[in-house]
């Protein structure tokens, strides 16, 4: 049995026994326990070693609360391979594993509101408790539960980390895939950016972090996963984890990853540090730490509040949950902690969870539907792609009618059918996915059968590992990926052609090839072109210049724009670089290096697809023709490097405000040249703000918009080091990120 089987049959077992005391027999009652544990065990493996989950977190906290039920009432049966008792797991290879300071412990979830009610008091019950333990011993204590605040802040959906602060400095980096599997991961961490590696003040101290990739940077990664044949990442949470798990610390800093602290661990009493006593002052005390003040990144959405009614109001506010929707992360829920530190101390930790703080998880946004009929879909590299039409359903206020299917071995996985219901799950603004088929509903189901004949030219398809290819090199519909693909803004940047224009070109037979784009400045393309309707001639000039200009582009976006299976942006763009050292002079060197196998497999990251494909192509001689017209009608195959990886790309978007000691202008200038993209006014999709002295207006409408400020010499020049080197000497010293309160 697989299983996603395994926990369907126990998910039905469980939904016809909602309550544990209704299994009389003790052999079934048995085998369900031993049958849960091996199911939770497995999700555990693939949710944090492999990085795949396949069932919601709602479904696994169900299946662990069951679980919990059980050994509740049977305490007798409870087995040391329980996930209760400790999670069951490995430290993937080429870690290390490490030791936190202190047990982590998670948070307990809540999926009702109401709940969050009981629990206040609860809290209340116990402090009043203490108090009166306390107002018994010292007189006139005057505590009293009418002044219990909470703060209310997002819940991230990252990867937990603690990082540990050695006078000052940033020592070690542990994970916490479960209670047992710790790794070091203290290089990988060291590239993210908005890490400190030293604070403020040189002490001990060891935080909690969350490390998320922030949702764009997710897109375009699985886009280029997706056109070099690789398995697109299901969430940010998968991508963020595969990612800080790579062996090489420098692909790892190309994933851009982000981290915010939100707890602190323990650390040492700043006056004992003279003392040389470290960690020994720890215990799992809580004090309020300004992290901030440390230069400890927090998430700026918070709020306190002084009620548990606007608790509950803050969780069920659709707009709150609506704004968290859309910002760059994602988050799942929010967390409610008790602001006071003294009655966390008072409240403690249960073996797991802390009494304090609980997350309330936003109902996962699951919806279910039919599927009607599979289309498939020509790609650029040739893979034919399904894609389920779907009874149309509203998911968090979008309508979901198509969702793609992936490819062959995730319709055999799921267990697809055409006619089949399924749940789609949405999280944010991500792409839906098909989570689960009900096999319960199932009535009258067709297999999805993958096409002999290519959809688009009727080719010959062939299957290849888990993909089908159109053979057929003619093929129209890949014609018009490639085209789109050669023409978007990573490859020639011809933003002028788009859809319509590419089905006309390639419809007249204008374009029969990539090269062929080249023949719009012809005057016959250009009439022909003017005659259709919305084709003016200003729009046939535009695209007429920016032919032309696209001849100036560097070899490497000419590659990416080829559509070479396997061959993406970051591939060619390592391939040019590797090439610099051969100093090609023409085409023809170009050519030669590029069908050199004993050359190509020094290239960084390439397998042997990836050097077949590449060798192929270059090799192949109505390819090498075609590249031989480029040149000869004035492409300039540019072998340069620079400007172009992720790191210069997807620098953030700045405003300025106040006076620095250098001319604003000098200080834009510079952080353009770094790749940082200036907005004279501070907007919605402004990420960063520098604040010199004297701001005015723009740092309030920057603080409105939830803008990270960036303000005092040291801040600034540590986040923006090329700043240092324009000698901003007079700008205050003082750091201050800016904490914005409320949502
Ligand atoms: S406070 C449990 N605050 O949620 C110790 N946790 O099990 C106190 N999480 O992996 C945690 N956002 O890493 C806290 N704003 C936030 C959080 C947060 C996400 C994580 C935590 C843990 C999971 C809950």
């Amino acid at each position: 049995m697989t299983l996603s089987e395994q926990t369907k049959t126990i998910q039905t077992f469980i939904i016809s026994h909602p309550n544990v005391t209704s299994i009389s027999d003790s052999d079934e009652l048995h085998k369900l326990y031993t049958d849960l544990i091996d199911c939770l065990v497995d999700h555990n493996h693939l949710y944090y070693i492999e990085s795949s989950s396949i069932i919601s977190d709602k479904e696994y906290d169900d299946l662990f609360a069951y679980l919990k039920k059980i050994e509740e009432l049977h305490p007798e049966i409870i087995s040391s391979n329980s996930p209760t008792q400790s999670l069951v797991g490995q430290v993937s290879e080429g870690f290390k594993q490490a030791k936190h300071t202190i047990k982590l412990a998670s948070l307990e979830n809540t999926y009702n509101a109401e709940d969050l009610t009981d629990r206040d008091e609860r809290i209340k019950k116990i402090l009043e408790k203490s108090f009166e333990v306390i107002s018994a011993s010292s007189v006139g204590a005057e505590i009293q539960t009418e002044n219990l605040k909470y703060i209310i802040e997002p819940k991230f959906d990252g990867i937990s980390v603690e990082l540990i602060y050695e006078n000052g400095r940033l020592e070690k980096a542990i994970t916490r895939w479960d209670w047992r599997v710790w790794e070091d991961i203290t290089a990988n961490v060291k590239t993210i950016k908005n890490i400190p590696q030293k604070l403020k003040q040189p002490m001990d101290i060891s935080v909690r972090w969350e490390i998320m990739m922030p949702k764009s940077v997710w897109k375009d990664i699985n886009k280029e996963r997706e056109e070099n044949g690789e398995i697109p990442f299901a969430n940010t949470r998968n991508a963020a984890s595969g990612s800080i798990k790579l062996l090489d610390s420098k692909e790892v800093a190309k994933r851009w990853l982000v981290c915010y602290v939100y707890d602190t661990l323990c650390h040492s009493d700043l006056k004992e540090l003279e003392s040389e006593s470290n960690w020994s002052v720890i215990a799992n005390e809580y004090e309020a730490i300004h992290l901030e003040s440390l230069w400890l990144p927090t998430y700026p959405r918070k709020k306190e509040v002084n009620s548990i009614q606007e608790v509950v109001d803050i969780c069920l506010d659709q707009q709150i949950k609506k704004q968290l929707e859309s910002e760059d992360y994602d988050f799942d829920g929010l967390v409610i902690k008790v602001k006071d530190y003294q009655y966390r101390n008072i409240l403690g930790s249960t073996d797991h969870h802390p009494r304090w703080a609980v997350a309330y998880k936003f109902p996962a946004q699951l919806a279910s539907t039919k599927i009607l009929s599979v289309d498939f879909q020509v790609w650029r590299t040739w893979i034919i792609t399904p894609v389920a039409n779907l009874e149309p359903i509203e998911l968090s206020g979008v309508t979901i009618k198509r969702v793609s299917l992936h490819n062959f071995d995730f319709i055999q996985a799921k267990d697809l059918h055409i006619g089949d219901y399924v749940w789609i799950q949405r999280s944010g603004e991500v792409i839906p996915y098909i989570v689960w088929v009900i096999t319960e509903r199932r009535q009258d189901i067709q297999p999805i059968i993958m096409p002999k004949a290519c959809p688009s030219c009727e080719g010959k398809v062939n299957n290849v590992d888990m993909h089908y290819y159109c053979s057929n090199p003619q093929c129209p519909a890949k014609l018009k990926e490639q085209i789109l693909h050669f023409v978007s803004k990573n490859c020639m940047d011809i933003q002028w052609i788009w859809d319509s224009i590419v089905d006309i070109l390639v419809d007249q037979k204008i374009v029969q090839n990539i090269a062929d784009i080249y023949r719009i400045p012809e005057q016959s393309t250009q009439i022909l072109l003017r005659k259709f309707p919305g084709i003016g001639d200003k729009k046939v000039s535009e695209i007429v210049k920016e032919i032309e200009e696209s001849k100036q582009q560097p070899l490497r976006r000419l590659i990416n724009g080829l559509g070479i299976p396997h061959v993406g942006k970051k591939m060619a763009q390592d391939i040019v670089q590797a090439m610099v050292s051969q100093q090609p002079v023409c085409l023809e060197d170009i050519l030669h290096i590029l069908t050199d196998r004993d050359f190509l497999i020094t290239v960084y990251g390439i397998g042997g697809k990836t050097l077949d494909a590449l060798v192929d192509y270059f090799s192949d001689t109505q390819n090498q023709e075609m590249l031989m017209h480029l040149r000869d009608i004035g492409m300039k195959f540019r072998v340069d490097t620079n400007g172009y990886d992720l790191y210069t790309e997807k620098k953030e978007s700045f405003s300025i405000t106040g006076t620095f000691p250098v001319s604003r202008d000098l200080i834009v200038s510079t952080l353009e040249k770094e790749g940082y993209i200036f907005h004279d006014n501070p907007t919605k999709s402004t990420q960063l703000m520098l604040i010199g002295e004297k701001a005015g207006s723009k740092r309030e409408k920057a603080q409105e918009l939830w803008i990270t400020i960036y303000e005092g010499r040291e801040i600034l020049t540590k986040q923006f080091p090329i700043l240092a080197t324009i000698k901003i000497n007079d700008i205050s010293d003082k750091p201050k990120i800016t904490q914005t309160s409320l949502f």
